[in-house]
């Protein structure tokens, strides 16, 4: 059964907390990852576009770390891979907001900058 927000968002990216996942990088990925969205788990971004949450085990433990986007889950995920993957799930939002100008920062993290 799906969270509310996960409903409401576009993208839910689920961050793996089992136990091989945490022995083999999972702490490194999920700061990279929150850090990027600019989110903790159980949040979603203000544009509504991602959610986060935590996950007990994505069954990829062989190949841990692990990281879920949507229904795909990915094994081997180095902090700089999960970035990679969001950067380019969101390319295409972006191209969308083709006007804004980022320079060079997280989007959602500008739109986070614009509230304060
Ligand atoms: S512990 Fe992360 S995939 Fe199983």
């Amino acid at each position: 059964m799906l969270h509310k927000k996960e409903e409401a968002s576009s993208v839910n990216v689920a961050l793996c907390k089992g136990l091989a996942c945490c022995l083999r990088g999972g702490d490194q990925l999920s700061k990279a990852v929150q850090n990027w969205m600019g989110i903790e788990p159980g949040e979603m971004t203000v544009d509504r576009y991602f959610y986060l949450k935590e996950s007990a085990c994505l069954f990829r433990c062989a190949e841990a770390p692990a990281l879920k986007i949507n229904d795909d889950v990915f094994g081997e995920v180095l902090p700089s891979k999960g970035v990679y993957f969001l950067q380019k799930v969101s390319d295409k939002k972006i191209s969308d907001k083709s006007t804004q100008t980022f320079n060079g920062k997280n989007p959602y993290q500008v739109e986070l900058d614009k509230n304060d």
